[in-house]
């Protein structure tokens, strides 16, 4: 049967020549489909006689067995060249060294504020916050400062739009009152309050911006109340705290009188260090006082019973201070260079 033996050479070569299984699909209908060559052979058989058409049968069947694993072989082969062809596409070069993941530090600033609050929480203080958007009474009001008074012509800041006086703050000041209030609320009666010791972390905001001001910066208030805090209280407290903070006691630290309406008396803060690049150069880093009757009262404290002091240090100078840098933007452009150096 030379016929049959042609036909199964043809689909061999058929299948072969299918780069793809529609192709190969395409291929097997003109052998097996409906009208392929084996199909019409096998439809002939109806016309022979039944001998011959046992034996014929028996041979037509075993060409199209043989044409079936010739299909089948042709799937599979290509099936697994088209898994080829995809991993070699999706190749991973498992060699490559990997991207890895940045290391993060804190932020300078930030490792001031945490050395801060970790030195003042050694000697007894609480650690508290307060809004960055703040009622125009807390900010200036309540602290002494009412309106049309000069005092706030210092404090040039951003009015939030169609809010009734509210602002963000000038300072972290508006917070001693809070603590106040909620220190008073707490304890309920003045006469078994115990004393306040809070120091005030946080952002602050003001019309200001060149080498040695941003427009936010960070300060910290300070505030200690009980029934017979004096001045000395504050000196001793700061000069201790900048000499822990500074890792020496070779500095000197100067009150120098001024004016801030919430305290009475009110000085400035200066600091020298006595050896270094620095030496004998006094810079200014807080404002400090006793604070006034006015400000206790609005915080619900009666200021015939007790006194206290107040401080706000600029943090972002002590930092500037300790690690040697000259210029306040550095901390608040996000300059990895820069701020790598602090990890
Ligand atoms: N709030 C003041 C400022 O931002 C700093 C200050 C001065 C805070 C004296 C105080 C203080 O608590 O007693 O300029």
């Amino acid at each position: 049967m030379n016929n049959l033996d042609q036909i199964v050479e043809q689909a061999r070569a058929d299948f072969l020549a299918a780069s793809d299984s529609a192709q190969l699909e395409q291929a097997k209908a003109r052998f097996l489909g409906r009208s392929g060559s084996l199909t019409e052979l096998l439809k002939g058989l109806g016309k022979l006689e039944a001998e011959q058409r046992r034996e014929i049968g028996a041979r037509i069947n075993q060409a199209k067995g043989e044409i079936e694993s010739l299909l089948e072989a042709r799937r599979e082969a290509l099936l697994k060249a088209a898994l080829e062809v995809q991993l070699a596409a999706e190749a991973l070069d498992v060699t490559l060294p990997g991207r890895g993941y940045g290391v993060g530090g804190l932020h300078p600033v930030s490792r001031t504020l945490e050395r801060i609050e970790t030195l003042f929480r050694s000697i007894g203080f609480e650690v508290a916050d307060g809004p960055e958007i703040e009622t125009d009474y807390h900010n200036f009001t309540a602290l002494n400062t009412p309106e049309n008074h000069p005092a706030r012509s210092m404090h040039d800041t951003f009015y939030i739009e169609n809010e009734d006086k509210v602002l963000l703050r000038t300072h972290t000041s508006p917070v001693q009152i809070r603590s106040m209030e909620a220190h008073v609320a707490r304890f309920g009666s003045m006469e078994t309050m115990p004393e306040l010791r809070v120091i005030i972390p946080g952002r602050v905001y003001r019309v200001d911006s060149d080498a040695t001001h941003s427009p936010m910066f960070h300060q910290v208030e300070g505030l200690w109340i009980g029934a017979d805090i004096s001045f000395s209280d504050l000196k001793g407290v700061v000069t201790d705290f900048l000499r822990r903070f500074f890792e020496t006691d070779d500095l000197q630290v100067r009150f120098r009188p001024s004016f801030f309406p919430f305290t009475e008396p009110s000085a400035e803060i200066d600091v020298a260090f006595m050896s270094g690049e620095m030496k004998g150069r006094w810079l200014e880093i807080a404002g400090c006082g006793m604070v006034h009757p006015n400000v206790l009262r609005h915080g619900g404290v009666d200021p015939e019973r007790y006194t206290g002091f107040a401080f706000g240090m600029g943090p972002d100078r002590l930092t500037m201070l300790r690690y040697g840098v000259n210029d306040l933007r550095l901390f608040f452009e996000g300059d990895l260079r820069f701020l790598s150096q602090f990890r």
